[in-house]
């Protein structure tokens, strides 16, 4: 094991075989820029219960831990729908993020020029779109406690979740926003819903704070129902966008469709040493999978992520966004981001012609 060594984890569904074509991309640049890098498979989510009974096995974790990145794809399917909640394949990915402390979720909404009739907004709304959220990824009503399903005592069943954080935790995910707002446009709007919501009132309060060591930084406030409506009617207005666990969700699913398909995004999920987990925005997609029809550019794009967060190779990372800028430019697209008159490909066909372009 080298001491820049990566934990892969290809998980459900289309995972697998999106994770092939990211591997290769890996592989080449590694060889090509000299990186030293190494890297081990081990299981997480459906996969893990199968093998081991629970998503994320005690191998994983250990591995997980010692090495540098992780390098996800995706976990969970039908299969594993209906096992008991605790030990569901979503929970293996939150347990890693919350063992790992990843706190820090980067999720990128760019749109690729090529792309802009992807899009279901008109062009002129989209193009030139580069919008950065970063969302909350350890606290908030994904881990509050209490939590669950009790009976009351007139036998009705009652579900329950806490949105809790506390001043530490938005403090920390707050500079990192700020600090990235830096090497961009310099705004930060930090999203809540303070009319309403005490734990996002507090919120609110602690990034004004933290915005007063950041003059240079322009911050605004919104309520995530209003940003959601923003985020449709004009979302060149945001630079970098701040917000909690659950709104960040949600909006980051909403910025992706922007720019045409959630097939091309790519996140990173960081502790503060900048070690980090590197995933694709989408799912396991079940009905797709097997079907080798899938995008296996979100995964490429997140080993140019992790390149660039975690080993600060920034040159390595560039080629490979470039190679990807490359092959849309031949006009290969998969069926999610296929638009009449370009040329329909499948996942290996995608994964190889950006090894080629590079
Ligand atoms: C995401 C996903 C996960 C989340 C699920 C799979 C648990 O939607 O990464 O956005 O809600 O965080
Ligand atoms: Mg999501």
């Amino acid at each position: 094991m080298s001491n820049k060594h990566i934990v892969i984890l290809s998980g459900d569904g289309i995972g697998p075989e999106i994770m092939a074509e990211g591997e290769k991309v890996l592989a080449a640049v590694n060889s090509k820029f000299k990186l030293g890098l190494s890297w081990e498979h081990q299981l997480l989510g459906g996969c893990a219960i199968d093998a081991h009974g629970v998503p994320l096995p005690d191998v994983t974790l250990d591995a997980a831990r010692k090495a540098q990145a992780v390098l996800l794809a995706a976990v969970g399917g039908p299969k594993w729908d209906a096992i008991e909640r605790s030990i569901r394949p979503e929970r293996g990915l939150l347990k890693i993020r919350s063992e790992l402390n990843l706190f820090a979720n980067l999720r990128p909404a760019i749109l690729y020029p090529q792309l802009a009739s992807a899009s279901s907004l008109k062009p002129e709304i989209v193009a030139g779109l580069d919008i950065l959220i970063v969302r909350e990824l350890t606290g908030g009503i994904y881990f509050g406690q209490p939590r669950g399903v009790r009976t009351l005592e007139n036998g009705e069943r009652q579900g329950y979740n806490t949105d809790v954080y506390s001043e530490s935790e938005i403090r920390r995910i707050a500079h990192v926003a700020f600090q990235l707002a830096m090497q961009r446009n310099r705004k930060v709007c930090s999203i809540d819903k303070a009319n309403v919501l005490e734990v996002t009132e507090l919120w609110k309060e602690v990034t004004t704070e933290v915005g007063k060591e950041y003059p240079e930084v322009q911050l605004s406030h919104m309520y995530v129902d209003n940003a959601a409506m923003q985020l449709v009617r004009n979302p060149k207005q945001f630079d970098v966008i701040v917000t909690g666990n659950l709104f960040g969700d949600i909006l980051s699913d909403e910025a992706a469709m922007l720019t045409g398909s959630i097939g091309m995004l790519p996140s990173a999920s960081l502790d503060q040493s900048k070690k980090g987990m590197y995933e694709p925005c989408h799912g396991s997609a079940p009905d797709i999978a097997g079907k080798g029809v899938a995008n296996p550019l979100a995964t490429i794009l997140s080993v140019a992520m992790m390149l660039r967060y975690t080993f600060n190779e920034e040159a390595a990372a560039r080629a490979i966004e470039v190679a990807v800028g490359k092959v849309l430019d031949q006009e290969l697209r998969t069926p999610d981001i296929y638009t009449e008159g370009t040329k329909k490909v499948g996942t290996k066909e995608m994964g190889d012609a950006v090894v080629a372009a590079l």
